[in-house]
């Protein structure tokens, strides 16, 4: 059986997979800071699975407690979700997000290196592929051109880690690339709980259906896609949590193995706006409103790497999607808290 900590394990992400990995019967540990998580989630996660985990409050940027939690604990290997991901919010504070997400991993490693922990796996985005040049994107496509500090932090994590293993062939490094994750676990009782407006189109959705915000801003009706809106590959949170465990099971050979998670389908805004209007029974208002600036007009995986390599594929499709994000937010309007 593997010891597993898990980074950053109670925001979105890592609550599914935290949950997904405790109902295999995996040992986990977290370490959180709570900078964007709320520790009630930890308690609904040992309520989902009946199974518990130990929990750290602290930050990964913190040397002597990092060290402590090594020192308690044997582990086989690291998922590594902490950092900060709001994208407007790092134009704004880029020194915050370097410090967090490029010190903060520095950190991590230095901490695994001292413990010969040396099998990773870190939580990358499709925001390392800049602009596509061509789509779908595979693993091989160009990376580079981020165009916001949050998206820089990713790609140079990714070449840390590409420079790691080269000095040291015995780490064992997955970099999973996320596309679009949305949805929320089945329960109703785990999932995402943005602070204050959403950036992120699916909780805006998921806001006005459920009336806390009035009308969905469309950003953009004039790209080149079938309708003008912008195309994503949105993938359930679930099958994303799955591919970790794919990923766990796979970790034998030591390398820098990369895959994209995601479906291989993109959906435009309206496409997942009419979706969502089934799932809660109205009628969801929108408005077209300009391109909003960095957006790419298409953006989706191909997933076909990670199915042959893993044998994970994702197995929810937009309905399952809006279904489960419709289901958290009417049953938790306000998130985590009362
Ligand atoms: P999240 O904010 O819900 O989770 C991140 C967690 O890390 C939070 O619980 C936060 O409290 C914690 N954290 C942040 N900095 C920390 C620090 N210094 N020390 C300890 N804990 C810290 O975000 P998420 O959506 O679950 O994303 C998880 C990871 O996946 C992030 O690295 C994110 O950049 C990446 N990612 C997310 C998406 C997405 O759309 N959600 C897409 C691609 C990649
Ligand atoms: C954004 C980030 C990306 C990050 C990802 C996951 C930007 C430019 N990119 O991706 O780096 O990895 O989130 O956190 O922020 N949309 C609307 N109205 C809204 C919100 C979004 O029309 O209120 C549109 C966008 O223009 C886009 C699509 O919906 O076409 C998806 O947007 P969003 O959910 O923010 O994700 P990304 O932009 O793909």
């Amino acid at each position: 059986m593997k010891n597993i900590l898990l980074t950053g394990g109670i925001g979105f992400i890592g609550s599914h997979t935290l949950v997904e990995l405790l109902n295999r019967g995996y040992q986990v540990a977290v370490v959180d800071n709570l900078v964007n998580a709320s520790e009630i989630t930890a308690d609904r996660v040992r309520e989902i699975t009946g199974r518990d985990f130990r929990f750290y409050r602290a930050d990964i940027r913190d040397r002597d407690a990092m060290e402590k939690i090594f020192a308690e604990n044997a582990f086989d290997a690291v998922i590594h979700f902490a950092g900060l991901k709001a994208v407007g919010e790092s134009c704004v504070k880029p020194l915050e997000y370097y410090d967090n997400n490029i010190y903060g991993t520095l950190v991590l490693l230095e901490t695994m290196r001292a413990h010969n922990v040396k099998e990773l796996i870190f939580s990358s985005s499709a925001t390392v592929y800049g602009t596509p040049e061509s789509l779908p994107l595979t693993e091989t496509s160009k990376t580079g051109g981020t165009t916001n500090p949050y998206g820089t932090t990713k790609y140079e994590i990714e070449g840390i880690l590409n420079d790691l293993y080269r000095a040291d062939p015995t780490w064992n490094i997955t970099l999973l690339r996320y596309f679009n994750p949305v949805g929320a676990h089945p329960s109703g009782r785990i999932g995402e709980d943005p602070k204050g407006i959403p950036n992120n189109l699916m909780p805006y959705v998921a806001q006005v259906a459920s009336g806390k915000l009035q009308k969905i801003r469309v950003f953009g009706d004039d790209y080149p896609t079938p309708d003008g809106t912008g195309v994503r590959d949105y993938i359930h949170v679930v099958d994303l949590a799955r591919g970790h465990i794919a990923a766990i099971e796979h970790l034998n050979d030591p390398g820098v193995h990369i895959y994209n998670l995601g479906t291989g389908i993109g959906y435009s805004v309206l496409d997942m706006i009419h979706a969502f209007e089934k799932a809660c029974g109205k009628q969801l208002p929108y408005e077209i409103c300009p391109r909003r600036p960095g957006d790419i007009a298409a953006c989706y995986a191909s997933a076909e790497k990670a199915e042959r390599d893993l044998g994970w594929k994702a197995e929810y499709g937009i309905t399952e999607m809006c279904r489960d994000q419709w289901n958290w937010q009417s049953k938790n309007p306000n998130g985590y808290e009362a």
